[in-house]
């Protein structure tokens, strides 16, 4: 098809004007603002280069397409709004774009939907799940593919064993699989990883309490839920142990013996019994951990997520520990206290920052490792194993301090450049989780009870219940999608409140298009409508595009056309609602669109454009929400 902006574009060298993060080929509005950026290059002999990254993509698409902040150029001698109003004036004719309007010392610009659907259109129709995706993004080097991907390491999730999968994992899943997706998307070489808590004195209490509560025949029924039980239950023996611990202390009577024989003791014995290779401790770990491993696999296989590789604390070797705790001692890092060895960051690192840090411990006098410890050493190890480009570590925000702490130490032993591969992506909490019948302990109570939610809803309306073929997935999935959407309401650092009745809502109060069976309900509908058009996907691309005239069909392309600019962007911020937001205003479009732009019935040239446009959308709509981690459904 014949595509003048293209063709015009062919011509422009784009790594001439030295442009960084240019890609006209996959992002239609780059192409846009090379053409303005080299325009006002003319009027202005400023630099193209200086003017291309200052061209921002409006979200509200009524004010513009692309708008210039002119006072952001920083020209001295000319005020920025008569600069403004005088290439407006001066801006030629151009076949795609609009004469730019002014808003304050701001140019405004809109493009011209025939070209624009022209660009758009056909380039949806033949990438299809590819579209929006940018292979270029991950390159080592952009001009020699030859050179290889970069490597991302996404760590995530990473429950604890035996312990509650609670709000911060089912978060920290949900965004992780979703930035695994969205650098997938980009042309990195992704690599999902889950670090399981699976190391510590906690493991030696449970081995306790398997010894003194344990069921063979329960744990393998619902090993995550006989190992919780057994945990709360010796966890409360050794609340109560802690408590007669201080009550004969501070009577003046002799503790002693409990302080030495106690339950807690003997954790602490049994772990380093694990840490000295013992083959029962060691097997009885090794059994909890695979239970635990398997039941986590069913849950995250509901949440379309796998992992490379289920890797944990305890696969951390002693000699990378070891290593690290080297480099601490010869930087003079290191003191002793108490036996345990500690750095304390008010002396390395002045002021404010030193004393936030506060102190971390890098050995217990009994010589064992901490969580701690085992990061440092887990860093140097993925270093090594994976020569990653970048990792991110996708924790809840609560772990600012531990992370800030092993970022700093990677700077005072010298570790400058590994410490700039490596990010803390952090979020806040979730509030009230809780199934309907009362607190959540598992994932998959959570999944399950949203599920059955959304199966209610659904029987509401019986006669489209009847049609729908696979009712039990169906509302599995759109409950998924609920918990999901809901999690990427907000920026990641806010608090949420879980809320069941708001999520799987269809319609009504409750956040809008931002729900996940308003998205669910959107692309079903999209698939029915084309369903019953009766034009094939292949006829499509030879429709008529200037066909599609209507303030609707021009909005919606106007936003497929931003999809790939906002995946791009939301590489920067890693904020999932970048996305969600992009999604909410594109199925707002389609969906109100269905009164004007009718398929059925309309003439047979009408009826191919339209399914054009219908059918890209569709597309648009499903990549995007495959990459939130949502499974689009075709029939509701
Ligand atoms: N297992 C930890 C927890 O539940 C989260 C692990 C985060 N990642 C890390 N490398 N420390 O709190």
């Amino acid at each position: 098809m014949d595509d003048p902006l293209a063709t015009r574009l062919q011509k422009l060298d784009i790594d001439e004007p030295g442009i960084p993060e240019c890609f006209p080929s996959t992002n239609p509005l780059d192409a846009y603002r090379i053409e303005i950026a080299n325009t006002i290059s003319q009027l202005s002999h400023l630099q193209p280069h200086v003017i291309y990254p200052l061209l921002k993509r409006y979200s509200s698409l009524d004010k513009g397409d692309l708008s210039l902040p002119v006072p952001a150029l920083n020209i001295k001698d000319e005020q920025p709004h008569i600069l403004a109003s005088r290439w407006a004036d001066q801006f030629p004719e151009s076949p795609f774009l609009f004469r730019p309007t002014l808003s304050g010392s701001f140019l405004v610009f809109h493009f011209k939907p025939k070209p624009l659907a022209l660009r758009v259109l056909p380039s949806v129709l033949k990438n299809r799940t590819g579209w929006g995706s940018n292979p270029l993004l991950g390159l080592k080097d952009i001009k020699d593919a030859s050179k290889g991907r970069k490597r991302i390491v996404v760590e995530f999730s990473s429950p604890n064993i035996a312990m509650r999968f609670h709000q911060g994992h089912l978060r920290s899943t949900i965004i992780g699989g979703f930035l695994a997706n969205l650098y997938e998307a980009s042309g990195w070489d992704v690599v999902r990883l889950n670090y399981l808590g699976d190391w510590g004195k906690q493991y030696g209490l449970l081995a306790l309490g398997y010894k003194l509560f344990g069921d063979d025949k329960a744990l393998e029924d619902d090993p995550t839920q006989h190992l919780y039980d057994i945990y709360v239950k010796i966890n409360s023996l050794l609340d109560q142990e802690r408590a007669e611990i201080e009550r004969l202390e501070t009577e003046g009577k002799d503790a002693t013996k409990l302080r030495t024989e106690g339950l807690d003791e003997q954790a602490r014995k049994y772990f380093k019994s694990m840490c000295d290779d013992d083959p029962d401790a060691i097997s009885t770990w090794k059994r909890f951990r695979e239970l635990s491993i398997q039941k986590y696999k069913e849950a995250y296989k509901r949440l379309n997520i796998h992992f490379d590789e289920f890797a944990g604390e305890s696969f951390v070797q002693e000699s990378s520990m070891k290593s690290v705790q080297d480099q601490l001692e010869a930087r003079g890092l290191l003191e002793e206290s108490d036996g345990a060895s500690i750095v304390k960051f008010s002396k390395h690192v002045s002021g404010k920052e030193g004393r936030a840090l506060k102190t971390a411990v890098i050995r217990k006098n009994d010589g064992t490792s901490l969580y701690f410890t085992r990061d440092l050493g887990a860093l140097f190890e993925r270093d090594a194993r994976y020569k990653f480009d970048r990792m991110i570590y996708v924790a809840a925000a609560k772990q600012g301090l531990h992370f800030n702490q092993l970022f700093k130490l990677m700077e005072l032993t010298g570790n400058n450049e590994l410490r700039s591969r490596i990010s803390h992506v952090d979020f806040g909490m979730v509030l009230g989780m809780s199934t309907r019948k009362g607190t959540v302990v598992f994932l998959d109570d959570v999944l399950k009870d949203v599920g059955e939610k959304m199966h209610e809803v659904m029987r509401k309306n019986a006669a489209k219940y009847a049609l729908i073929k696979y009712p039990e997935r169906t509302a599995d999935i759109l409950g998924i999608s609920s918990v999901i959407v809901q999690d990427m309401k907000g920026k990641r650092v806010k608090n949420y409140l879980f809320n069941i009745e708001a999520m799987t809502s269809f319609e009504g109060k409750g956040g809008g298009p931002y729900r996940g069976p308003y998205l669910q309900y959107s692309h079903a509908r999209v698939c029915s409508l084309l369903s019953n058009a009766g034009v094939l996907a292949s006829e499509t691309e030879s429709a008529n595009l200037d066909l599609l005239v209507e303030p609707q069909a021009i909005l919606v392309v106007r936003l497929l056309a931003q999809y790939p600019d906002i995946i791009q962007k939301t590489l920067k911020k890693l904020e999932p609602v970048t996305i969600l937001e992009y999604l909410s205003h594109l199925t707002h479009a389609v969906n109100s669109s269905y009164d004007v732009l009718h398929v059925a019935g309309s003439e047979p040239e009408l009826k191919k454009a339209r399914a054009a446009l219908y059918e890209a959308a569709k597309c648009v709509i499903s990549n995007a929400m495959k990459i939130l981690g949502l499974t689009p459904l075709e029939r509701l």
